[in-house]
């Protein structure tokens, strides 16, 4: 059983973009601890990250057959993809949303996001922890 874990843009700069913001975590370490978190709860991880919105909805597609779950981290793309919501919406599997920062507390542009109405679960602000507390949340969730 496979949980694919979606980043989307700029996540790629992770730990070096905005560290005050975002911490100093890089996505390839916050790879690592997904993929040792699922393994401990038997789960296998596709971990992947896109700065371009159709390559994500391509993934968001697969994973209606792929994956038995999803944690996605859209990035700057919850605040304005109509095709990230549509997407999610045709797949039947639990969604967790992910955001390292507290969206709320932000920018008044980031308290919207399109992707929510189609999230199982939302964890904002908890940092780079909140991708394996999702993982957490799945196992229990999936069981
Ligand atoms: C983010 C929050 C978004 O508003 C922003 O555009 C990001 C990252 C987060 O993880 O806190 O790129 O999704």
């Amino acid at each position: 059983r496979t949980i694919f874990v979606l980043n989307g843009p700029n996540l790629n700069l992770l730990g070096h973009r905005k560290p005050e913001i975002y911490g100093s975590t890089t996505l390839s370490d916050i790879e690592q601890q997904v993929r040792e978190r699922a393994s401990s709860h038997g789960f296998e991880i596709e971990f992947f990250q896109s700065n371009h919105e159709g390559a994500l909805v391509d993934e968001i597609q697969r994973a209606r057959t792929q994956a038995c779950a999803m944690i996605i981290n859209p990035a700057a793309y919850t605040h304005t993809s109509v095709a990230l919501h549509d997407a999610l919406e045709a797949g039947e599997l639990p969604v967790v949303e992910v955001h390292l920062s507290n969206i709320h507390k932000r920018e008044v542009f980031r308290h919207h996001s399109f992707v929510s109405p189609q999230a199982t679960a939302i964890i904002a602000g908890a940092g780079a922890f909140g991708y394996t507390m999702a993982v957490d949340f799945l196992a229990q969730h999936l069981a």
